[in-house]
């Protein structure tokens, strides 16, 4: 099927090529000086004392959870309406994800009283995630994580330059995690970063990124060091400096490209705004948002139904997603399964329509029509 508009088109144009032709001939293509000022601009942009540049956010995630000390057996409670990689960092280190669910279709965020409800004495960690950028009820789950004694990892894949109350998403948890896969916001191919404001974990982030060795090789190159010891069980969770050099640019990029996601979102909203048949999630919220998605949520909707609103926006040549299949419907999670209706409505009802900088007005009038005419089917 060749879609006349895409869920997702890249921000890039030769600004990207220049800054890869320039890595390129500098003949240092592995983690360097890009990596250094992609982690020092990101740390400046987020308001968060350190960055730290990796290949991608699944590791920032394992390494999100190996530097806050959660052991085998821990239990880790996190949302299933997500990506599974969110869920599948808790069982690389042998840890047991409890699974909450979200507040309901118009907050699609992990539910504070559900995540209340599943902590246990074996609780060590709330894995949260800030879907599609917009922030979890961070008062409410940093009040029961000071009470609990549990860590907060963020993962603000979905969020940078989100805020909740003045604050950057991924700074108010201890770590916070982001993707710079292809379709995210910041799009390097593949990438992550880890944030943090606190430097035992930054600089145990540095030594678990690259093998636990105590020097990198740039470091050695430029005769900084001259030997290396190493002393930590560390992994190469390094980025290369070819697509933190794409990184650099697309921070350069992104207060436009999110200004504009914000229009093309008030303008699905106006548009949608007295359609009986859907919800909007996160209808008129308040917080500066990176808008990574438009998701809508049928109404006394089924599985069946939304994937005919699917197919018929298909056949209008427009590509759409589901943002998520409940991750404790997956075969390797459903040991840990337990009942949570909101995210299974969510999940079989909810259609992500196309959101990215280089939509026009045009065509989300276009897609707003055709919405409201399979919508109306029933
Ligand atoms: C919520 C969420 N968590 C984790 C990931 C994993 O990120 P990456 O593809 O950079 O490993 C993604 C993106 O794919 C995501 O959307």
């Amino acid at each position: 099927m060749d879609y006349k508009i895409l869920l997702f088109d890249l921000n890039f144009d030769q600004a990207e090529q220049d800054a890869v032709i320039e890595t390129l001939r500098s003949k240092w293509i592995s983690t360097g000086p890009k990596n250094a000022e992609l982690e020092r601009r990101f740390a400046e942009m987020t308001g968060a004392r350190h960055a730290v540049a990796l290949t991608n956010c699944t590791v920032a995630l394992h390494m999100a959870l190996v530097l806050n000390d959660i052991r085998p057996g821990d239990e880790v409670i996190c949302p299933s309406l997500t990506f599974v990689a969110t869920v599948n960092a808790i069982r690389y280190v042998n840890a047991i994800p409890v699974f909450a669910d979200v507040k309901s279709m118009e907050d699609l965020t992990i539910d504070p009283d559900d995540i209340e409800k599943k902590i246990t004495p074996r609780t060590k960690a709330i894995m949260l995630m800030h879907y599609g950028g917009f922030a979890c009820n961070m008062n409410r789950i940093m009040t029961l994580a000071d009470k609990h004694n549990l860590l907060v990892i963020e993962d603000a894949c979905h969020g940078p330059l989100s805020e909740y109350e003045g604050k950057k998403l991924g700074t108010i948890g201890s770590t916070g995690c982001f993707s710079f896969f292809s379709n995210k916001n910041i799009s390097t191919g593949e990438g992550g970063m880890i944030i943090t404001n606190d430097d035992n974990i930054y600089e145990k982030a540095k030594l678990l990124r690259s093998h636990g060795m105590t020097s990198l090789s740039f470091d050695r190159a430029k005769g900084h060091s001259t030997e290396y010891d190493v002393i930590e069980l560390g992994y190469n969770y390094r980025m290369d400096d070819i697509r933190a050099s794409i990184g650099i640019v697309q921070l350069d990029k992104l207060p436009g490209d999110l200004a504009i996601r914000a229009e093309l979102r008030a303008r699905y909203e106006k548009n949608l705004d007295r359609v009986e048949e859907i919800v909007i999630p996160f209808k008129g919220y308040k917080y500066f948002t990176s808008n990574y998605i438009f998701p809508i949520v049928l109404k006394n909707s089924t599985v069946e139904r939304r994937n005919r609103v699917r197919e018929h926006l298909a056949e209008a040549g427009i590509q759409t997603s589901v943002h998520y299949p409940a991750v404790h419907r997956f075969a390797i999670y459903r040991e840990y399964a337990s009942p949570l209706p909101n995210t299974e409505y969510a999940a079989d009802n909810i259609v992500t329509l196309p959101m990215f900088s280089k939509l026009t007005h045009e065509q989300v009038d276009y897609i707003c029509d055709t919405l409201k005419e399979a919508a109306a089917k029933k």
